[in-house]
């Protein structure tokens, strides 16, 4: 699938059994020299030996760096020690970094290329469903602020994605079903086909029985959509604030719950259910596609370990969240199944149910 960058055009290659051929890969993008595989310690264990195998074999000289799994590990001082290693391992700016795994990993790793040496080559190898439809597309890297989530960050298009499915067979369910999250936002902003054969077989795309060509053509439509719409807009100017569909509510309930809680697809299934119905009451959306769309998301697991947050922090965090760019909310509407469109200044009312529409997900205290 082509992306069109202003950093350079790149594609997403979608195959099973990529990673076991990562070397020849890296080689077809023109890439030589060392390459430094970055990934977490989960990761690592079950996909690092073949990765690592398949970039010596076709003549990679390699540095292995393995962090400790979860978004923690995704702030600024983890990427210190990593400059380090780079340095000490002579590493210059015509080498390359892999970054094998999650959201986590290549939103970290893609910073650390963006600015060693003001940028060497990145490759993205994303293991999460999550980071295979979304994170590793698009070009954003960052690492979170204690004072705020991908704070810091650069725009940094990789040489080319690599996306194999078959890594998924070790990804928790529940992990899986938040990767499912952002296949179903993509599917009700822009591919209504896709939003159809989803409704066919949602339960087993999230709890890993759907077959291997089931799940490269779901990946595949995903993805396609995602590049489409950076192509579009890469630095967010317009269209690509889209793919916020369900954002707006779902950061706010996921940073006031404190991050851990929710996983972040959970977190958007909810933000989704509150977005639609702020599209019904605007009108912007037929009764009949909101109950279509929200009989969809509600046949995704009930997040179990989460508590009710506190309305007004809700509030206040989404206040907070736009506030940074204009005064007033944005708001990703559906316009239909399969359409999405900005809303420019959400009124307080609408808000106001949104918040509640969110917070009835959560079990009373
Ligand atoms: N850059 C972007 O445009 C963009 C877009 C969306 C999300 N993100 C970022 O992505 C992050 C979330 O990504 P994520 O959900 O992938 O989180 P993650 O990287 O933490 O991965 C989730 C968990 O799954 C494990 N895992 C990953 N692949 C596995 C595999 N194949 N087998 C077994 N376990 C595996 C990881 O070890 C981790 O414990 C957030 O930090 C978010 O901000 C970035
Ligand atoms: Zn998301």
């Amino acid at each position: 699938v082509p992306v069109r960058s202003t950093g350079g055009d790149y594609e997403v290659l979608i195959g099973l059994d990529l990673v076991s051929s990562l070397g020849p890969c890296l080689s077809s993008l023109g890439l030589r020299g060392k390459v430094a595989v970055i990934s977490d310690s989960t990761v690592w264990k079950q996909w690092g030996g073949q990765a690592a195998q398949s970039l010596q074999s076709a003549g990679f000289s390699i540095s292995t760096i393995s962090l400790p799994p979860g978004e923690s590990t995704k702030a600024f001082r983890s990427a210190e020690p990593i400059y380090g290693r780079l340095i000490l391992d002579g590493f210059s700016r015509s080498d390359t970094v892999v970054a094998l795994g999650g959201g986590v990993v290549g939103d970290l790793a893609g910073f650390v290329a963006a600015t060693y040496h003001r940028g060497m080559a990145l490759v993205q190898v994303p293991t999460s469903l999550l980071a295979q439809v979304d994170a590793s597309i698009g070009g954003k890297v960052a690492v979170d602020h204690p004072l705020g989530k991908n704070l810091i960050g650069a725009f940094h298009s990789p040489r080319g994605v690599i996306c194999d499915p078959t890594v998924l067979k070790t990804l928790s369910v529940r992990e899986r079903w938040s990767g499912l999250a952002e296949v179903v936002k993509a599917a009700l902003i822009a591919d209504q086909e896709l939003l159809q054969s989803l409704e066919g077989d949602l339960e087993s795309i999230g709890d890993g029985g759907a077959n291997d060509a089931r799940m490269l053509e779901v990946i595949e439509r995903a993805v396609r959509i995602k590049a489409q719409v950076v192509s579009e807009d890469e630095r967010e100017q317009g269209r690509r604030a889209i793919l916020n569909f369900g954002h707006t509510l779902g950061h706010a309930v996921e940073a006031a719950t404190g991050y851990g809680p929710l996983a972040h697809g959970e977190a958007v299934v909810i933000g989704m259910k509150a977005a639609i119905e702020v599209s019904r009451q605007l009108g912007r959306c037929s009764g009949e596609d909101a109950d279509r769309a929200l009989s969809l998301l509600s046949r995704f697991p009930r997040p179990s370990k989460a508590e009710r947050p506190i309305r007004d922090a809700v509030l206040a965090l989404v206040r907070r969240d736009k506030k940074a760019r204009d005064r007033s909310i944005s708001f990703v509407v559906l316009a239909g199944l399969g359409k999405a469109e900005i809303e420019p200044a959400l009124s307080d009312s609408l808000l106001s149910i949104a918040v509640d529409r969110a917070l009835a997900e959560f079990p009373e205290k």
